[in-house]
Parts: structure tokens; C-alpha cells; sequence
């Protein structure tokens, strides 16, 4: 199916599921390298990260501990520029290895609300692990630690990606047409 409807849009396949799937173990595998001998924490930033935390999280080898928070400032296919938290970290970072695993980096908005609350609490180090980044995009600097694939500046839905609620059970990457 290279060209979907998801409400009023359509979209064309973009990265296919075997490319996600092989970049994925790719990054673990630097993870693994990384930490090797430590014990990271992985914060997983919700909604849209969960696919990605989920396979992530299955080709670690290392000991590693994951926590969830909900974040969002989209509505539609635009950032609203209000970063709202709905679900706080419920467990202390202080000293800890933290990584935070994001969906896709856009603006940089939301990171850069949410960095200096964790920094605030002084984990040992601070790293960013992002499925995608619109580095074109960029409004707020940040440097993402391990990136899966940089992409253009086109509204994307699929593996975890939605537009308005819906898109985020395909497998695959699409892009709007
Ligand atoms: P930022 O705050 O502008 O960096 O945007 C980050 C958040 O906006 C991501 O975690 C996504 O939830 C959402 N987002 C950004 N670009 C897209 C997109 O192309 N499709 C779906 N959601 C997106
Ligand atoms: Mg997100």
C-alpha cells in the first residue's frame, strides 16, 4: 500500500518497516557499546515514542531500566508552542545514566522545555535517543546523541507517529503528499 488516507490527508510510504526495524537494532547496538557495564535509565516520552521505546528497548544486552512521561505540544500538523506535561517522572534521576528516547526531534520545543527539569536533578550524564529528527526544522539547538534517520521537513505518521489521533498502528513511515 504505497499511498494511504489518514482523515483528510494523504501520505506515501517513506521508510519502509524492514529499514526501521534494521536501523533500530543498529542503534541499540551503539547503545550497548556506549553503556556497556552501566546500568542506564531510558525515559520514553509519550505518546508517540512508545513503538520506538518498545523494539528499542527489546535489542538491549545491557542492564537497562525504562520510565514513561507524557509530553505534547502538536495538535494537528502543527506545533501549538505550549509543551504540556500530563504524566510527570515518577522515579529520581539523580546520579543516574539518562537517556531519553523521543519519537522524532521537530522544532526541538519540547526538549528544550523538558532538558532543564532533568538536568535540575542532576543525573550523571544526559543523552538523547530519536528515531527522527527534522534537522531542517530546527528552531530550539539541541544535538541528538543517536538519530535514526534525519529527515525533511514534511509532516510524517506511522509507528507511533499520529495526525489528530490516528496513524500511529502503521508499521511503516509515510509522509504527507
Ligand atoms: P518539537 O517539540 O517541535 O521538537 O516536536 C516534537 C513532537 O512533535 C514530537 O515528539 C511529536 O510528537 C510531534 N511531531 C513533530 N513532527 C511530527 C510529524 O511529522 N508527525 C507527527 N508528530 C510530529
Ligand atoms: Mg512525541
Amino acid at each position: 500500500m504505497p499511498v494511504i488516507k489518514v482523515h483528510d490527508k494523504s501520505f506515501d510510504i517513506y521508510l519502509p518497516e524492514e529499514s526501521i526495524q534494521q536501523r533500530i537494532k543498529e542503534m541499540a547496538a551503539l547503545i550497548n557499546a556506549d553503556y556497556a557495564g552501566k546500568k542506564p535509565l531510558f525515559i520514553a516520552i509519550l505518546n508517540g515514542s512508545f513503538m520506538f521505546a518498545a523494539d528499542l528497548f527489546k535489542h538491549l544486552t545491557i542492564d537497562a531500566e525504562i520510565s514513561f512521561i507524557k509530553l505534547a505540544s502538536y495538535k494537528g500538523m502543527k506545533s501549538t508552542g505550549n509543551v504540556v506535561t500530563s504524566i510527570g517522572l515518577e522515579v529520581d534521576i539523580f546520579g543516574r545514566e539518562v537517556i531519553i528516547l523521543e519519537d522524532i526531534v521537530d522544532t526541538g520545543k519540547t526538549l528544550h522545555h523538558f532538558l532543564p527539569k532533568l538536568t535540575h536533578q542532576q543525573p550523571l550524564s544526559l543523552k538523547i535517543a530519536t528515531l527522527l529528527h527534522k534537522s531542517e526544522a530546527t528552531v530550539f539547538p539541541l544535538n541528538p546523541d543517536y538519530v535514526g534517520f534525519d529527515i525533511p521537513n514534511k509532516f510524517v505518521v506511522g509507528y507511533g507517529l499520529d495526525y489528530d489521533g490516528l496513524g500511529r498502528n502503521l508499521k511503516e513511515i509515510y509522509q504527507v503528499i
